[in-house]
């Protein structure tokens, strides 16, 4: 049987590098692919509220920004189902019923919501609904069959939370729901980008994304920002690639095609790196170097959006079509789950 694919962003601002690197491309190259069953994307404004709640304006704005740059790397709404989460009312219904299958101890060790929690200050007052996001993407997931998830490194505790409740809905109601594996990033560090700040995670809150709607200029200011090696003062002195974020962008972006294109005194990132080490290799030209690969994947993904971005109109289409494609697929799976449940009361 070929794959069910099922994917989606939380629309609380433009898609980054992060994002990009992570799932984005990896979805693109799926969708080429054309080896699946179906494939969707959901904007995910519901699970963006369990955080964002106290400010829902931002997702609004947001959401026709991630369909924008949904559109903008090569997604094909011909081939690609774009939906938005709060318009598949199945989905809550899903969660509801999840929710008895999931102690609040097992959501607390969620390593993901954990490191959330942390990161937002929440520790003494988690919102139940935020709590609770795992077992909605597990109803993002399971309501649609989904088999294959491509997704960052980040999502990997909510894969395994969702096959959990799956054995469990299945060991009481029987076998109902699909169980699904995570589609990860061959490059490791593409799994999870860090930020140009050198924290361990590229996120909008923590204001060190380059996003993929960024300028030329923004690009060149935010790689010349790019945290190195402290300890780097001189050209001639010997340089540390741990840990040093230009040498970990270039380790997701540079092949020798851009060594031969702009930076031709080296063969490839192996002769850059053992250069560095030895000192004698400033950070401007690397940094320089790093600047004109990323201006390179990013300009086409910059004009096309803003290409797109003159007919918000068709972006509203694509989304409305989408959902309402979703919204067929979900009417027809709750039946099996109802059914499952037996709160099909009065099926003839
Ligand atoms: N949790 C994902 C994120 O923060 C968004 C998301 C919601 C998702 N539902 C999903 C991802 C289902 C994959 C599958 O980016």
């Amino acid at each position: 049987m070929k794959d069910i694919i099922l994917t989606g962003d939380r629309p609380t601002g433009k898609l980054h590098l992060g994002h990009f690197v992570g799932s984005l491309r990896n979805r693109v190259k799926l969708q080429n692919e054309g080896n699946f069953d179906k494939m969707y994307i959901m904007i995910a404004d519901c699970q963006a509220l369990t955080d964002n709640f106290d400010n829902p304006m931002k997702i609004r704005e947001n959401l026709r920004e991630v369909a924008l740059d949904y559109l903008a790397i090569g997604i094909d709404p011909e081939k690609v189902i774009i939906f938005v989460q709060s318009m598949i009312p199945e989905l809550a219904e899903y969660t509801f019923y999840f929710m008895n299958l999931v102690s609040v101890a097992r959501l607390m060790r969620n390593p993901t919501v954990k490191n959330e929690v942390k990161l937002k200050n929440m520790d003494e007052s988690i919102p139940s609904g935020f709590l609770n996001y795992p077992i909605s993407q597990a109803a993002d997931i399971t309501l649609f069959n989904t088999t294959l998830v491509p997704a960052g490194i980040d999502q990997e505790p909510m894969i395994e939370q969702t096959n959990e409740i799956v054995r469990k809905f299945n060991s009481l109601y029987g076998d109902t729901l699909n169980e699904c594996r995570i589609l990860l990033p061959d490059n490791t560090i593409a799994r999870r980008l860090p930020g140009i700040d050198g924290n361990n995670k590229m996120s909008k809150s923590l204001g060190n994304c380059i996003y993929l709607a960024d300028s030329e200029e923004e690009i060149r200011k935010k790689v010349m920002m790019m945290y190195t090696d402290p300890n780097h003062v001189r050209v001639e002195d010997p340089g540390n690639i741990e840990g040093n974020i230009v040498f970990t962008y270039l380790d997701v972006f540079a092949n020798d095609d851009y060594f031969r294109k702009y930076l031709p005194e080296y063969k490839n990132l192996d002769e850059l790196k053992n250069h560095y080490k030895r000192g004698g290799l400033g950070d401007v030209k690397i940094k320089k170097f790093l600047f004109n690969i990323l201006n390179e994947e990013l300009t086409p993904i910059r004009n096309k959006r803003e290409e797109l971005s003159k007919n918000m109109d068709y972006i509203d289409e694509v989304l409305i079509n989408g959902t309402e494609k979703a919204r067929i697929v979900a009417k027809e799976n709750i039946i099996k789950f109802k059914k499952a449940l037996g709160i099909n009361y009065f099926d003839k």
